[in-house]
């Protein structure tokens, strides 16, 4: 059978879009034929013969085979996708939040309509991780993904480890240099990540994720202290993505979540610095992988839309269904736990009266509740006459930590901060 050169419409001329319409002109089996853009005024780096400004024209095109959304967002992102579904066109996106919230209804609709959704770069830009998850790790069962999942937040939490500085400081001149967005909400507190584990939860348990019961915390409360105190007791401090099955529970509940950790510096991700991702994957039988690289930007991100692309062009014409082990067969929701069900081991800041007594309290406190000490050190005294005292537990039950907490408080003992160990 003669390969067909596969016509794409892309949504979206932004960063990643540019980057894919100049890598595309390397490949002569697709090209792009019509482009949506929000302003059709605007200066771009490329040319597409045939823009527009209105998106629901690309989805409705006969002419195209694949429709390229990199625009982001839901509305009107879930009514363009659903309906190039329904034109039998296939699907290849970086919409991690449009995944998160709708990815059940759109799958199931890819499958009435039999075309392919691809999505690695969704997920952790540049890095393969979607297809290898499909596809050449299927033969593991696992039972836990972990990683950096977000570029501006690492970059920020190595910088201000670097230069000694306070989040606000930093975020400034993440800001300055063009790292992180005037409005770094949707980073720096968690969200992009949180959908990114939820997607990553949901092939590599093989459940549906309801992304608003994940547990989200960012890094907005981190100090400099915490990460100069971390790093003396041997430990980075990440944002971490985390999923994994609760241990002793078979095929049963994840425990899915994202929050601030402290990492050992033996730990492999502890390594993963500025801008970069990593995704650590365990299982039987393969162990443990890791896989890191550019977690966003123009060429990372597009060699990810690229590769999708070039996947469905490879089969394109060749078969009814394409691509089948990119589907999605299952449709069960997963049974995802709260986060006081949860364990871990804890940092805990804390900042007690300067009298006699104060690190006997916090012991009792702590054996009452079931909390055993794996470390205790008392940084001095502060000018104000507080100690600060930091805590390192031994693996403890979160709602034990909370209980713990809320006793230490009314003996005037404050928590500077909370930091879970990975
Ligand atoms: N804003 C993300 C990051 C990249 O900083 O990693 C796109 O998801």
């Amino acid at each position: 059978m003669e390969n067909k050169k596969l016509k794409i419409g892309i949504i979206g001329l932004g960063t990643v879009g540019t980057g894919v319409v100049k890598v595309l002109k390397n490949f002569d089996n697709a090209e792009v034929i019509q482009a949506a853009v929000r302003n059709l005024n605007k200066k771009r780096e490329v040319e597409v013969s045939n823009i527009t400004d209105d998106p629901f024209k690309v989805v409705n095109n006969p002419e195209i085979d694949v429709v390229v959304e990199v625009a982001g967002g839901c509305d009107p992102a879930y009514e363009l996708i659903t309906t190039a579904i329904k034109n039998k066109k296939h699907i290849v996106t970086a919409n991690k939040e449009l995944l998160a919230k709708f990815g059940a209804k759109i799958f199931d609709l890819a499958n009435e309509y039999n075309v392919a959704v691809l999505y690695e770069a969704a997920v952790a830009g540049g890095i393969p991780i979607i297809g290898p998850i499909k596809t050449t790790l299927k033969g593991n069962t696992f039972t836990k993904v972990a990683g950096i999942l977000n570029g501006t937040t690492n970059y920020i939490l190595t910088k201000m480890e670097e230069k000694n500085i306070s989040y606000q400081e930093c975020l400034k001149d993440a800001q300055d240099l063009g790292y992180a967005e005037a409005d770094p909400t949707g980073d720096v507190e968690g969200y992009d990540a949180m959908y990114k584990i939820a997607t990553l939860a949901n092939i590599t348990f093989h459940k549906r994720i309801d992304v608003n019961k994940i547990y989200r915390e960012g890094i907005t409360k981190i100090s400099a202290d915490d990460i100069k105190i971390a790093d003396e007791l041997g430990y980075k401090i990440k944002l971490i993505g985390l999923a994994q099955r609760v241990p002793g529970v078979e095929d049963g509940e994840l425990d899915i979540r994202v929050h601030p950790m402290l990492v050992s510096k033996e730990n492999m991700i502890s390594k993963i610095n500025n801008a970069l991702n990593a995704v650590l994957l365990e299982g039987f039988p393969v162990d443990k992988v890791m896989f890191t690289g550019p977690g966003a930007g123009e060429f990372p991100t597009a060699s990810s839309v690229v590769g999708d692309i070039m996947q469905i062009a490879g089969e394109f014409g060749h078969t009814d269904t394409i691509l089948p082990l990119t589907r999605c067969t299952h449709k069960e929701m997963a049974e995802q736990i709260d986060i006081k069900h949860t364990k871990n081991k804890y940092y805990i800041s804390i900042k007690a009266p300067n009298s006699k007594g104060t690190i006997g309290i916090i012991g009792t406190v702590c054996g009452e509740n079931n909390i055993n000490l794996s470390s205790i050190l008392q940084k001095g005294i502060k000018e104000d006459n507080t100690a600060q005292v930091i805590v390192i537990t031994e693996e403890s039950s979160e709602s034990d930590i909370q209980n713990a907490i809320d006793k230490l408080k009314t003996h005037n003992i404050e928590i500077n901060n909370l930091i879970r160990v990975m």
